[in-house]
């Protein structure tokens, strides 16, 4: 249809011949861009209608009405056909985008097995082996937490500024009582002395959480090891003597392990346990802040309102506890310099491990 074939009007025929080869090359359409170019090419403003339109000026009242009745018919109909072309066309892009990133698990060779398990629940099996071979029991407690377990009844009452440093997620339950996704593991301590079976040697590993920006060293969610042994005459001699076996057992000799003086509502004394940094060997790194040094978690001798407020006689029992993080030893074990790949499930970085 050349220009001058535009200008002059239509007749009924010529417009349906143009709508059927309209129809035609929509069908055809391979992909967006073609449908884009296609749509100025039938409906804009230089297509072979929008012509035809401009030369319906001269005709008589009759004809003219009945023309443009017919045009806009079949600008409707093809105008109906390039959306549902574009409806179909934008869902194969999507099916061929999504099959792109498709990542096709049969691809394990032959006598892979199933899989192994995540780096941090390999960390948490092997301590609770290391564990159970000194002969303590494997508890666990909710995550989601009463503030009285989690923080009051270890001795950090409401307006105590340690619960700032752990800045929580409150749940809103509506119960008189408030709740949140626990700090720490902390609170199974006084769930396991409430029981009131003593001796006690007992750890309890699982997931805490924390109103924590991730980065490089920090995730909100998390997994921490609680630890405590309550008995006759326990010393302060145990508890590093314990941290000093489960470090070698977990990282072998060649580790050194630290007690620093610390601070915990739940302990006195308190102390920090850190181990060298296994990203530079105690050189100094970014990751221990050039201290050659990497803290694991905390402990110390429990708090007699620790014992008292779950009904333990603090004259009679004596005990440590310790609490310390389990994915920051498999980054340790592992040399992983950003804590954030263990939550990515990026199956090139898992399947390393
Ligand atoms: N709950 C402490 C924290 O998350 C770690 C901790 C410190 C646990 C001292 C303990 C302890 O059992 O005795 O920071």
């Amino acid at each position: 249809m050349t220009s001058t074939e535009a200008e002059d009007p239509p007749v009924a025929e010529t417009i349906e011949r143009f709508a059927a080869a309209a129809a035609k090359r929509v069908a055809q359409a391979r992909d967006l861009e073609e449908l884009d170019a296609l749509q100025s090419e039938l409906t804009g403003r230089r297509s072979p209608v929008a012509g035809w339109k401009r030369s319906l000026g001269g005709l008589a009242d009759a004809e003219r009405r009945e023309l443009g009745r017919l045009l806009n018919e079949a600008l409707e109909r093809v105008e109906a056909l390039l959306a549902e072309r574009r409806v179909a066309l934008r869902r194969e892009a999507r099916a061929s985008r999504l099959d792109g990133d498709r990542m096709d698990l049969t691809e394990v060779p032959p006598g892979a097995g199933p899989g192994h398990l995540h780096v941090v629940t390999q960390v948490r099996e092997e301590l609770e082996d290391i564990f159970v071979g000194m002969g303590y029991e494997i508890a666990d407690g909710p995550e989601a937490e009463s503030e009285w377990y989690n923080f009051t009844a270890l001795n950090m009452p409401r307006d105590h500024p340690a619960r700032s440093i752990q800045d929580s997620f409150y749940l809103a339950t509506g119960d008189r009582e408030t709740y949140l996704l626990r700090t720490q593991t902390s609170p199974v301590q006084v769930r396991l002395l409430e029981r009131g079976s003593l001796p006690l040697y007992a750890v309890a590993p699982g997931r805490v959480y924390r109103r924590d920006t991730a980065d490089a060293r920090h995730l909100p969610v998390f997994h921490q090891i609680e630890g405590i042994a309550v008995d006759h005459g326990v010393t302060f001699g145990d508890l590093a003597g314990t941290i000093e076996t489960f470090v070698s057992a977990i990282f072998g000799s060649a580790t050194a392990t630290r007690l620093r003086p610390g601070y915990f509502p739940f302990t006195e004394p308190s102390a920090e346990f850190e181990v060298t940094c296994a990203i530079c060997g105690g050189e100094g790194c970014r990751t221990c802040s050039q201290t050659g040094w990497i803290e694991l978690g905390g402990s110390g001798m429990i708090h007699p309102a620790v014992l008292e407020s779950a009904g333990v006689d603090p004259e009679e029992w004596t005990g440590f506890a310790f609490g310390f993080g389990i994915d920051r030893i498999a980054t340790m074990r592992h040399g992983i310099e950003d804590i954030r790949v263990l939550l990515e499930n990026d199956v090139r970085f898992l399947a390393q491990l």
